[in-house]
């Protein structure tokens, strides 16, 4: 069941870019990084690939630059009151033994190198904050404005930690680990510099010991790189299993199947400790043999300066010194490797929120024609199959056409694709071949904001958001007054409900309207149709939760709504259908029989048996 990732990559369809050389669904789930491109040197694609990367993320918080600069002013203080630090201990050292009290200087560089970390830290921060908050709003932006088969295919979880966890390396990225590079760096090499002034025979020593740390270092951080992805794969996994399982809890709770999704949560966690053991094996190991060369390094350079003291080559302040710039530089480098791999793992992150940030929704929100609305529909030749499953045609060769202010019904089987042929009219996607055309105009030509403009739908399972009964009945026009928000749900039979709430009209519904009953949902559903007002209106199933009696009320209501607007129902109770214009059949992805209620009774086909059937049951 959790092998869904595959075949998504495959799906989507081609999808223009301004991003280098990315395929349009490698932006979704699985990380795009650490490709390399075959025959070609893949070590320098990979490197150019990340400075595309770091120059794009500076572009993105370059309008922190002057905070960022600042701090980066500071942290070098920082890094040369370091570098300061022993000579002060040697002065001390030495100063003690000569009887000299070092009151004054250690006031001075408390209260220098206080300030100065205070300093960065705080601007170092609020800039990285709001980097990062401009980063997660272009994301967003950029993430509602893709098209629905976007979401067809994509994981909600892995969308939401684009914009929580993923944004936020990003300003990491520029901002505290390019700074703080800076700083080892500074710190490293100053330090190796002041170590061959103490004692050039003792840094030559320790020298022994650095390159082979260094080393480790760098096979380090592509290991725990590597690691790291495949375990931030499987935390993804395991919280998909997780969100999964709390937003169908009914359905879990009604097939007690606690204990199964346990298990399923369990596989998943298991799956990213084993990663995450094999990271930490791999850190450890690295880190005790480093600390064990370093101890060993440090036991030498104590002997032999203890030597150096007792011959009197070295006073006593200059070993200790000596002492403190070693533990400085292997305070720096192992900061630096530390640096590089969590850099690393940051620009993976990067990339991903690059790629999403850089995506071109196939179908765009807004743009083209606005033409007068009549509101004549037609069909034309449409063939369909859902991107995320371009194999299966749901629609195939669709002609039908619709007259500005006619009513007609779509029945048919479930399955058959009504509900396809409506989110083709809303644009939510494109025939594959052939046209839906509005007043003779292809959609493709329309503006697709204006076009939704002109349409109310009520979906076949209606979503609330989580917000109050006015606000989710307002969804439907923004502007809308109070009175005329009460008037639509007073049309819709929900103003009895609602004012029956002890909060009315500001009863909060709960997440995607749990907290109504199906058939309240749908009456708010089409209450919110009705405040749009629209030339078109799309009824999908829209009073199949409520009982009959609730459902003729209704249905006079969207009657009296539907009178000269062009008026799609879909829908299987025959009461609804009858009082269409026109009745469309449609089967496995056809349109099979056209015509009036009363005239395809008289036919024999699949209407009539579909109407036989329902009142034989009735
Ligand atoms: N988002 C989707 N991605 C892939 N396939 C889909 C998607 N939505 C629907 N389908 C498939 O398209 C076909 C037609 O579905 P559609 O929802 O249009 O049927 P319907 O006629 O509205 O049925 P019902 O009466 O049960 O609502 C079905 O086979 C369904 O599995
Ligand atoms: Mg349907």
């Amino acid at each position: 069941m959790r092998q869904a990732k595959a075949p998504r990559s495959k799906a989507g369809p081609p999808v223009p870019r301004r991003g280098p050389g990315r395929s349009g669904w490698g932006a979704m789930g699985r990380p795009c990084y650490g490709r390399r491109v075959p025959g070609a040197s893949g070590i320098t694609e990979e490197g150019r690939e990340r400075t595309r990367t770091l120059v794009r993320v500076a572009g993105l918080l370059r309008r922190e630059a002057v905070s960022l600069l600042a701090a980066t002013a500071l942290l070098s203080l920082g890094a040369v009151l370091a570098l300061a630090y022993p000579q002060g201990v040697r002065f001390i050292v030495d100063g003690a033994i000569a009887g000299r009290d070092p009151a004054e200087l250690v006031r001075a560089a408390l209260l220098l190198g206080g300030l100065s970390v205070a300093g960065r830290s705080i601007l170092f921060m609020l800039a990285g904050e709001r980097g990062v908050r401009r980063v997660r709003e272009q994301l967003f932006q950029s993430l509602i404005s893709q098209e629905v088969a976007f979401f067809d295919a994509a994981r909600t979880g892995d969308l939401v930690s684009r914009i929580g966890a993923d944004s936020a390396s990003l300003q990491g990225l520029l901002s505290t680990y390019l700074a703080m590079a800076l700083r080892h760096t500074i710190t490293t090499l100053g330090a190796l510099v002041l170590l061959l002034v103490t004692s050039p025979r003792l840094t030559g020593l320790m020298l022994l010991v650095v390159p082979a740390v260094a080393l480790g270092a760098v096979h380090y951080g592509r290991k725990v790189r590597a690691l790291g992805r495949r375990y931030q794969d499987a935390v993804a996994d395991a919280s998909h299993v997780a969100e999964e399982a709390f937003s169908s809890v009914r359905t879990v709770r009604a097939y007690t199947a606690e204990a199964l999704e346990v298990e399923r949560f369990g596989a998943a966690t298991g799956a990213a400790y084993q990663a995450a053991r094999r990271r930490a094996i791999a850190a450890g190991t690295f880190m005790g043999a480093a600390s064990a060369g370093v101890y060993a390094a440090a036991a030498a350079v104590v002997g032999y300066g203890g030597l150096l003291v007792a011959r009197g080559a070295l006073s006593a302040g200059a070993l200790t010194a000596f002492l403190v710039y070693t533990l400085l530089v292997a305070m720096s480098l192992g900061g630096l490797a530390d640096l590089w791999a969590e850099g690393m793992r940051s620009l993976g992150a990067a990339e991903k929120v690059l790629a999403l940030l850089d995506r071109v929704p196939a179908m765009p929100l807004t743009g083209g024609a606005r033409p007068a609305c009549a509101g004549a529909i037609v069909y034309e030749a449409v063939r369909f199959a859902y991107p995320t499953r371009p194999e299966a045609e749901v629609l195939q060769g669709v002609d039908l056409s619709i007259g500005a202010g006619e009513v007609v019904a779509l029945v048919g089987p479930s399955g058959a694709g009504k509900t396809t042929l409506g989110a083709l009219l809303c644009r939510l996607y494109d025939p594959t071949s052939g046209a839906v055309r509005l007043d003779g105009r292809d959609l493709r030509e329309i503006d697709p904001a204006w076009l939704r403009g002109q349409m109310g739908v009520v979906p076949q399972e209606p979503v609330l958001f989580s917000a109050s009964v006015e606000e989710n009945v307002r969804y439907g026009r923004p502007g809308a007054r109070g009175e005329e928000v009460v008037a639509a749900c007073r049309a819709a039979h929900a103003h009895e409900f609602v004012s029956a709430f002890p909060e009315g009209y500001a009863t909060r519904v709960g997440e995607r309207g749990q907290q109504l009953s199906g058939g309240q949902r749908q009456r708010l559903a089409i209450a919110r149709a009705i405040l749009r007002d629209p030339r078109i209106l799309l009824l999908d199933e829209a009073t199949s939760a409520l009982d009959a009696e609730s459902e003729a009320l209704v249905r006079e209501a969207l009657a009296r709504l539907m009178r000269g607007r062009t008026t799609l129902i879909i829908a299987h109770r025959l009461s609804t259908v009858a009082s269409a214009d026109r009745v469309v059949v449609v089967d496995g992805g056809q349109v099979v029989e056209v015509g009036a209620h009363a005239e395809l009774l008289r036919r024999p086909g699949l209407y009539r048996r579909l109407v036989e059937r329902q009142m034989l049951g009735a």
